[in-house]
């Protein structure tokens, strides 16, 4: 069965971007794929978080992936730090990793603009980091938002590139994959590019009904459609997107038809959104609470997640160590 391995930082909490983005997609996969799910804790390192807020931000993460449907029992769930043998690995990958191509990658250009006094070696090298999450495990696909694109590209060069150097079919190229065969990018409600964390534009899977509503409701919109059959504006656009993702068929069917005869009135629009994204989140938001009160139990799945991908990453390091050149440890 192809191997499907993927992770988010424990960052803040999950919102509506890495919901249908990326999480929606790794619930249905694990009733297909052999899947692995993990939190990305050393990835997280490259912005100094506080100690004592790591665990607790695990935690938080975790009973948020529980909520919205992983079953441990199918996908193993673990934190990136219980697993030493990434660690290894990664040194591997960035002995043939070159300083030019980790310098072009716009998420690193990005992160060394915003915090211009802390452009460390962790965050160079993160897409080799990423690599070793995805390699040790030797995973076919990886279920990630758009925005994960140039990674993903990443991790299929190290994987070429060691398969090559040993003259090796040992990884297979890892892709990028979208549940909905097209990757996704939840759209901000603020009029700007993407939903996301540093955006400030999030709507969370902890919001209540009430707090939904208002942030949909202050979205961005226009003057209204002016003329028949018009193209929509990138404002306009974003709300039809959530209710693509959120709505019935139907539903979008019918404010698109509003829309080409001029007669759609965004308020009445903005209202099915918030009631269609509160009757999604309302069941995960009772669920998180349930599972973030059950410490033993989130112990107990990452104890016995740990166990499964230490295992699985120590096979393939034992046989990297191999095909290197190194004695059998
Ligand atoms: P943020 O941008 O809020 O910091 P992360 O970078 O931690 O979110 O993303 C975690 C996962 O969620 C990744 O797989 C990412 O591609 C996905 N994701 C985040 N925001 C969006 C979005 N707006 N649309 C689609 N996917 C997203
Ligand atoms: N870079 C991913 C993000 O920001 C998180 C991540 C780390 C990841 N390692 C991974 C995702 C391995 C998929 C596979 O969202």
């Amino acid at each position: 069965m192809e191997k499907v391995v993927s992770g988010i930082r424990p960052t803040g909490n999950l919102h509506l971007g890495n919901y249908f983005g990326a999480v929606k997609s790794f619930v249905k996969m694990q009733n297909e794929y052999d899947c692995m799910f993990f939190i990305a804790d050393w990835h997280s390192l490259t912005t100094h978080p506080k100690p004592e807020d790591i665990q607790s931000s695990v935690r938080t993460i975790l009973a948020e992936y529980l909520a919205c449907g992983i079953n441990p029992e199918k996908a193993p769930l673990y934190v990136q730090s219980d697993v030493r043998e990434t660690l290894e690995i990664y040194l591997y990958l960035n002995m043939n990793t070159y300083l030019g191509e980790l310098e072009r990658v716009t998420t690193f250009k990005e992160k060394a603009r915003k915090q211009p006094d802390n452009v460390n070696a962790g965050l160079l090298t993160y897409p080799t980091l990423m690599a070793a999450d995805i390699l040790q495990h030797r995973a076919h696909k990886v279920p990630v938002g758009k925005d994960q694109e140039q990674n993903m590209e990443m991790a299929r060069h190290c994987a070429r590139r060691f398969n090559y150097i040993y003259g090796v079919e040992f990884f297979p190229e890892p892709q990028s994959f979208f549940f909905n065969a097209q990757a996704l990018k939840v759209p901000g409600l603020d009029g700007s590019g993407k939903m996301g964390k540093s955006e400030g534009n999030c709507i969370y899977l902890i919001d209540d009904d009430k707090t939904i509503t208002k942030k949909v409701m202050k979205a961005v919109t226009d003057n209204g459609p002016q003329t028949p059959n018009s193209p929509k504006p990138e404002v306009i656009e974003n709300l039809f997107t959530f209710l693509k993702i959120a709505s019935t068929p139907e539903t979008y069917q019918y404010f698109d038809e509003k829309w080409n005869d001029c007669t759609l009135r965004y308020g009445d629009l903005k209202k099915q959104i918030a009631a269609d994204l509160c009757a999604i989140v309302a069941p995960i938001r009772e669920r998180i609470q349930e599972y973030k009160s059950n410490t033993d139990l989130l112990n107990k799945i990452l104890e016995q997640g740990a166990e499964k991908a230490r295992e699985s990453a120590k096979k393939t390091l034992d046989e990297m160590r191999h095909i290197i050149g190194f004695k059998a440890l």
